[in-house]
C-alpha cells in the first residue's frame, strides 16, 4: 500500500504528525503500530545533525528501517547544513515530504525542485526570528510550509506566542495567491494551541510529547485536528 500523502488539488484538511522524537527508540515498531491505530495520519521525523542545531538525532538507517515496516506518510524535517546533498538520499530511504529549512546554506529553489525531481512533496522550514514575506516567492513551488512555533532543536519546548501572526500572514498570502499550500506548524503543540494555530490557519500539526505523553493517544489526535479539548 501506498502512503496517503497530500495531492496538490486536494482540498486542504487538518492532519496530525507524531514527531518520532517523543516515541520510545527501543520500541519503535510498537510505537508506530500504536500511530497507526489511534488515526496519527503522519510520523515527523526530525533529523538534526549537530551543526545547524545543538543537538543530534537519528538519520537515514532509521528512516529506511521505518519505511519497510510502514505505510504511514513519512514528513521528515531536515536541522542540517547543506540539505540539498541528501535529498536524494532521503527521499530513497522513504521520504513522502522533505522539509528544509530556508536558513540552511542550500540554494532553496534549486532544493526544492531537487525534491520534486524525486517525486515527493516539498516544504520549506522557517525559525521563529525569520519573518513571513522570506517564504512569499517560494510558495508557488512548495506543498507546505513549516513554521517552527519553537527553536528548533528539542521536543518539549513551550510554544511561542508571536509566531501566530506569522501563520496568519502566511496563511493569507497562500489564499490571496490562489494556492494550495498546506502549512505545519511543530513545537509546543498541545489541546490548547492547537486551537490557535489552527484559528490562524496551520492544518498540519506535529506533535511530540503531547501525543506520546497522553494516555489516550487517540483523543489527543482528535483534539489536536478539530477544536475540541481531550
Ligand atoms: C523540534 C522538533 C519538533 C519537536 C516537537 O526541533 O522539530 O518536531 O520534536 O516536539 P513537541 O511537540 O514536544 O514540542
Ligand atoms: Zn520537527
Amino acid at each position: 500500500m501506498q502512503a496517503k500523502v497530500f495531492g496538490r488539488s486536494d482540498k486542504l484538511k487538518n492532519y496530525v504528525s507524531a514527531s518520532v522524537l517523543s516515541a520510545d527508540m527501543l520500541n519503535l515498531g510498537s510505537e508506530i503500530r500504536k500511530l497507526e491505530n489511534n488515526g496519527i495520519d503522519m510520523l515527523h521525523f526530525d533529523v538534526m545533525d549537530g551543526i545547524f542545531v545543538n543537538n543530534i538525532t537519528f538519520g537515514l538507517p532509521i528512516l529506511e528501517q521505518v519505511r519497510k515496516s510502514s505505510d504511514i506518510t513519512l514528513d521528515v524535517h531536515l536541522m542540517i547544513n547543506e540539505p540539498a546533498k541528501y535529498i536524494k538520499r532521503f527521499a530513497d530511504a522513504g521520504a513522502d515530504i522533505i522539509s528544509f529549512h530556508i536558513e540552511s546554506d542550500s540554494k532553496a529553489i534549486d532544493t526544492l525542485n531537487a525534491i520534486r525531481e524525486c517525486g515527493i512533496r516539498p516544504a520549506i522550514a522557517i525559525k521563529p526570528a525569520t519573518p513571513a514575506e522570506a517564504v512569499f516567492e517560494l510558495l508557488p513551488y512548495l506543498d507546505m510550509v513549516l513554521v517552527m512555533t519553537v527553536e528548533p532543536g528539542f521536543g518539549g519546548q513551550p510554544f511561542i506566542p508571536e509566531t501566530v501572526d506569522k501563520i496568519r500572514t502566511i496563511r493569507s498570502k497562500i489564499t490571496d495567491l490562489g494556492l494550495n499550500v498546506n502549512v505545519e506548524v511543530d513545537g509546543g503543540i498541545n489541546g490548547e494551541t492547537s486551537a490557535v494555530v489552527r484559528k490562524a490557519g496551520a492544518n498540519v500539526l506535529v506533535s511530540g510529547s503531547f501525543l506520546f505523553n497522553a494516555e489516550d493517544m487517540a483523543a489527543a489526535a482528535y483534539a489536536l485536528k478539530d477544536e475540541r479539548i481531550c
